[in-house]
């Protein structure tokens, strides 16, 4: 690939990437060819999530709003505005019955969780509106809509994520709202399992779970998916 069509390939910013989903999304995506940004809280941490894949690692605390507008003035700076927003930031906090959702796991839920997809989906917000394949998507999970008593700060949490994706949604829908132009979308797993969790359990068949590598095809489908296809949408993987 010439230094040209590097330079004219859509920039992905993955929110979150120190993980196996990260790892595996932003392979997926250079792999096909996609100039991607993966962003971490821990610069060891990032660095060794992004040296397999050819992604650039960017260190930043995503939480911390002031952070996240110098993290976007110099990826203007450096790459130029982005065409993706991939939020991978997570976590999982429960319990037994409701009287165990605790004040500290729902604080934990909405920085690592809300925060962070606020954060980051005001920042880059304009970029993916004036992207002709602008996309934004979250991974929710598949609990948000059977919930219990056990996972109530966690579904709460994530459905206000998904929530605030198809807010987002309406904006672009209403910017561009087209067959091409940019979309916003939740993904929803029960769970994911990566080679690391099958390697530790050989003989467990991780039924329902949604292999990152799965995942990482997925994210990279919604770049050659049409907006009006996309937009708004709630995707189940299995
Ligand atoms: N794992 C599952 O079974 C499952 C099930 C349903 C839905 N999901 C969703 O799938 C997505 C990916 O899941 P995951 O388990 O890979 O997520 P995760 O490990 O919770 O989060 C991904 C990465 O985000 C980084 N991060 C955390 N706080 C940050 C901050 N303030 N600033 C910058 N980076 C931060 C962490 O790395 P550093 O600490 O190094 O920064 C972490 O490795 C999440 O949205 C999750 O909710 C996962």
């Amino acid at each position: 690939m010439t230094s040209t069509s590097l330079s004219s390939a859509p920039l992905v910013l993955i929110a979150g990437g120190s993980s196996a989903a990260g790892v595996a999304v932003a392979a997926a995506l250079v792999q096909a060819g996609q100039r991607v940004l993966t962003v971490g809280s821990d610069a060891g941490r990032i660095q060794a999530a992004a040296a397999p894949t050819g992604a650039t690692p960017l260190v930043c605390d995503l939480a911390d709003p002031d952070a996240v507008a110098a993290l976007a003035d110099s990826v203007h700076r450096d790459f130029g505005p982005v065409d993706g927003l991939i939020h991978l930031v997570g976590g999982w906090r429960g319990g037994k019955d409701l009287a165990a959702q605790s004040d500290a796991d729902w604080d934990f839920l909405h920085t690592s969780v809300l925060t962070t997809l606020r954060n980051t989906s005001r920042a880059f917000y304009a970029d993916i509106a004036a992207s002709p394949a602008g996309r934004l998507a979250i991974v929710s999970s598949t609990a948000v809509s059977a919930p219990t008593p056990g996972n109530a700060n966690y579904v709460a949490v994530k459905a206000a994520a998904e929530a605030w994706v198809q807010a987002i949604a309406a904006g672009l829908a209403s910017a561009a709202g087209g067959e091409t132009g940019p979309a916003a979308v939740v993904l929803a797993v029960k769970a994911l399992v990566d080679p690391a969790m099958r390697a530790a359990s050989p003989e467990r068949s991780f039924p329902g779970f949604t292999d990152v590598a799965d995942l990482g095809h997925t994210v990279v489908g919604l770049f050659s998916t049409p907006a009006s296809a996309l937009n708004g949408s709630r995707i189940v993987l299995s």
